[in-house]
């Protein structure tokens, strides 16, 4: 998603920038721009040099623009198509902005804006607040920007430059996130903390609703009114860093790592203090949970885990839902939010929902100073380390850690005891680093020309599914649906047909039986069958068998979904992908 900088420095700062936005390419975008504040000689005053392009931030290289104070962006299309023209900055009189978020009331804004003789060049809804900004400037740049966001509904984080002050950056935000930051001889704005590694030493995010101002060569945060907020920055640690890619991609690098990962999110959890959730929790009558996406996955997970040890419902929403349905939630309720970014708009919007209807709020997130971390009541970080590819994986195994690691302390809080599996977790990281070793690479061969697949499974083994086929689709753009085995026979089995790959994943003995009989059902009609399982003895039971190490059964699925990451990602190659970068998907998505 769309990433915003900005930069006031000496020297260097077209570098800085291109330097930041590189560091914010992760994120996924389709287009990138810088604009600095440029003196105009001989005439004098300032003017803008601008530079934006369709595609990558590489586009923007060649002979570096001068000037001490600039913005840059990459952007994630969303209104207009990807082009040189939509690409940020935009222009308007003696402003340049750039800008996260998305103008909700847009189109009403922009006709009155073009009514009253404004000329719009792009399609995007972002053109309209450089434009509002200008029409609302009266000699004081601050109170422009202030006015003009006054008037936009929806999220925004926007760093905007004005000619008359030299030196200057004023950046707003309401919902899209937004962190000021001061290095050596540099002050920075950004979407991001870790963009931000190398180039400042200290940092400070701003809140909802507030501001950050660059002037006189100082960098603050104000508020609303424009008075100053006192606020320490702090010091950014070195494992902020992004890592680099070394061989390969970052999605193989990072399932590689998930034993590190899950060795150090479990050595955190160890230390967490949990006594501050204790009364919530040992209150709760339920919990609800909500995320997106592959953390949406997790959240079921930490459904299963509660139902089965603790007994209690766990309500679980994609949390792009959840707002909107005028969730039953209230005081006494306990909500997880799940979110590996701790940014996306949707996680953050039904978490605010929640606690605004007076409910306890548990974050689980990888990222310590995210908004969800800062909104929520209570954090559990994972450390799985910065994630770069844009389908989670090392994130995803580490957010079933935390979850189960919760439920157990929800047990405990209430019954003083804890589950039975709660000391063979020291086993994850090791049982993990067997999965590493399934080789999927002739599965992934035999089906990277399918057209379709299913993935199948029952009780915990329906998340292991979902999951195995959201990372199909995403990065090797084949059609694939994760489903309750038991559901095989009311519709699904309908588009089964000769050579049709069903993979089902089974880790409950009780249940192999059942799972077994779906593959024969699936056999029967001519489809190929692969099951994953601890239990060799059901090796028989398809095609081709995918051995998993074996762990108590309520931990087995951190492990059964790593050959299903590893298959998404050899198709994913073999049909000549960069699995790094999936279309039309971003990895940190702040609009909703
Ligand atoms: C995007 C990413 C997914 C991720 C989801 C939720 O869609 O492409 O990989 O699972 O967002 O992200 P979050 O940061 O909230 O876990």
């Amino acid at each position: 998603m769309c990433g915003i900088a900005g930069c006031f420095s000496e020297k260097g700062c077209y570098e800085k920038l291109l330097r930041t936005l590189r560091r914010l390419e992760y994120r996924g975008y389709d287009s990138a721009g810088i604009a600095l504040l440029r003196k105009n000689r001989p005439r004098g005053g300032y003017g803008f040099s601008v530079r934006k392009k369709r595609g990558y931030v590489s586009a923007l290289d060649g002979t570096r623009l001068s000037g001490s104070t600039g913005i840059g962006h990459t952007r994630w299309a969303t209104h207009g198509a990807p082009s040189d023209v939509n690409a940020h900055p935009h222009v308007a009189g003696k402003f340049a902005l750039v800008h996260n978020g998305i103008v909700e009331n847009y189109a009403a804004l922009r006709e009155e804006l073009t009514a009253a003789g404004e000329t719009f060049v792009s399609e995007t809804d972002s053109e309209v607040i450089v434009r509002l900004v200008s029409r609302c400037y009266k000699g004081d740049f601050f109170a422009a920007v202030r006015d003009a966001c006054a008037r936009l509904e929806g999220s925004y984080a926007v760093a905007v430059l004005c000619t008359d002050f030299p030196g200057e950056i004023v950046c707003a935000r309401k919902k899209s996130p937004l962190v000021a930051a001061a290095g050596k001889n540099a002050l920075y704005v950004c979407s991001d903390v870790p963009a931000l590694a190398g180039e400042a030493e200290f940092f400070c995010p701003a809140g909802d609703g507030e501001f950050i101002r660059i002037a006189g060569g100082k960098i603050f945060l104000c508020d609303g009114d424009g008075k100053e907020i006192e606020r320490p920055f702090v010091r950014l640690a070195a494992q902020s860093a992004l890592p680099e890619k070394g061989e390969g991609s970052f999605m193989e690098k990072e399932i590689a790592e998930i034993p590190q990962a899950l060795a150090d999110t479990l050595k955190s959890l160890r230390r967490t203090d949990f006594a501050p959730c204790a009364r919530p929790l040992r209150g709760a009558k339920r919990l609800f949970a909500v995320a997106c996406g592959t953390a949406y996955h997790a959240a079921l997970a930490l459904r299963d885990m509660v139902e089965e040890e603790v007994k209690i419902p766990v309500l679980c929403h994609t949390a792009s839902e959840f707002r909107y349905r005028g969730p039953l939630i209230g005081e006494g309720d306990v909500l997880v939010a799940i979110s590996q970014s701790g940014e996306t708009a949707d996680t953050l919007e039904a978490a605010r929902g929640a606690k605004e209807r007076g409910a306890y709020v548990v974050a689980v997130t990888n990222a310590a100073h995210s908004s969800l971390a800062a909104l929520a009541d209570f954090s559990l970080l994972l450390h799985a380390g910065p994630e770069i590819a844009v389908a989670a994986t090392k994130s995803y195994v580490c957010q079933l850690l935390c979850a189960w690691y919760l439920a157990a302390q929800t047990l405990f809080f209430k019954q003083t005891r804890l589950p039975a599996w709660f000391g063979e977790l020291d086993r994850l990281p090791e049982a993990a680093r067997a999965a590493l070793g399934c080789d999927v690479s002739a599965l992934a061969e035999q089906f990277s020309g399918a057209r379709g697949m299913y993935f199948l499974g029952r009780g915990q083994d329906v998340v292991t599914a979902m999951e195995g086929a959201l990372k199909v689709k995403e990065i090797a753009y084949i059609f694939a649906e994760g489903y309750a085995a038991g559901e095989l026979k009311h519709g699904t089995l309908a588009l089964v047909e000769e050579g049709f790959p069903v993979a089902a994943a089974c880790t409950v003995r009780a249940l192999a039986p059942k799972t077994c009989n779906a593959l024969a059902e699936v056999k029967a009609r001519g489809g190929v069958t692969v099951l994953l399982s601890q239990y060799r003895d059901l090796a028989a039971a398809a095609d081709v068998f995918v051995a998993l190490p074996p762990l108590p059964e309520p931990l087995m699925p951190a492990v059964a979904v790593i050959p299903l990451q590893k298959f998404a990602c050899d198709m994913c190659r073999r049909r000549g992908y960069d699995p790094d970068k999936p279309r039309n998907l971003a990895k940190s998505v702040t609009v909703e």
